[in-house]
């Protein structure tokens, strides 16, 4: 079991009354696995995909709960333990590459951060794998990409960067927050297949956030549903979109334009 999530909690202590925003939540995940998370924007998804990836500072939300990544507690270790983990075991890919980009950084300073925190190696060697992973994402012309400047790429383009940085040490789990919801219908297709193509390649474990099932039914084969906090649905994307057993289910499966429910 790569990931162990269970009786996960996660409460603001922000106003006068403390708000719980994610309830009792569980999931578990084996290396290489591709999993799905859906709901409706505010049901929580991303407060739980930071949790695991220990970005959920202390003072910020008190968490109830196990979070086991690769054998370690993530909710209990040190802060130290967790800067090794994150960009090297465990990466995380957002919906605006915009802003996880430094405009005025050069694309290859940025692909190559991870492996300068974490690995021992030359900046030779590191241009030659930044190199070769903006080639893995399919982008044309990797040389030039790598000398370019964020403002100089359209977004489909600075999120296959943004994919490159965070697959630059092959990590075991990728969460992929809304990797793909501000892109067009086609960019969106092509990432979906790209991310794919990384896991069957890398084992990469993918913890793939989305508000749509469709883009979740072509990327993952398990997918578990969120409302207001709560885990409501969940288990084979097939069988969900066949035979939702949840009204909201029903309603974010009717929400897609055009879906054929035949599975065809
Ligand atoms: N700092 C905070 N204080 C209080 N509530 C917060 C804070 N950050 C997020 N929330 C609330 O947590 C809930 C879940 O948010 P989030 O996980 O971002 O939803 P999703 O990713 O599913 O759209 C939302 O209702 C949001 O308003
Ligand atoms: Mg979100």
């Amino acid at each position: 079991m790569l990931l162990h999530v269970e009786d996960l909690n996660i409460e603001f202590h922000d106003h006068i009354v403390p708000e719980t925003v994610v309830y009792d939540f569980d999931l578990d995940m084996d290396e290489g696995e591709i999993v799905g998370l859906v709901g409706e924007s505010g049901s929580g998804k991303s407060m739980s995909a930071l949790a695991i990836a220990g970005l959920l500072s202390r003072h910020d939300a008190k968490k109830r709960g196990h979070i086991i990544f690769d054998g370690t507690d993530i909710l209990n270790c040190p802060r130290e333990e967790l800067r090794n983990l994150q960009g090297d075991d465990i990466s995380m890919i957002f919906q605006e590459p915009m802003t996880s980009l430094d405009p005025l950084k050069k694309i290859g300073w940025q692909v190559e951060e991870a492996m300068r925190i974490h690995k021992k190696c030359t900046a030779a060697e590191r241009k030659e794998r930044a190199i070769k992973m903006l080639g893995d994402v399919e982008l044309e012309d990797p040389e030039r990409v790598y000398n370019s400047y964020p403002h100089q790429l359209s977004g489909g383009m600075r999120q296959r960067v943004m994919i490159a940085a965070a697959m630059i040490n092959t990590p075991k789990l990728l969460i992929a927050d809304e990797p793909t919801t501000a892109l067009d219908v086609t960019v969106q297709a092509q990432i979906v297949k790209l991310l794919k193509r990384i896991n069957k390649e890398n084992r990469t474990a993918i913890l793939f956030i989305s508000h749509d099932l469709s883009l979740i039914r072509q990327l993952c084969k398990r997918v578990l549903v969120m409302k207001g906090g709560y885990v409501v649905d969940g288990g084979d994307v097939e069988e969900i979109f066949t035979h939702p057993k949840q009204e909201y289910t029903k309603r974010l499966i009717d929400s897609i334009p055009h879906v054929d429910l035949s599975g065809e």
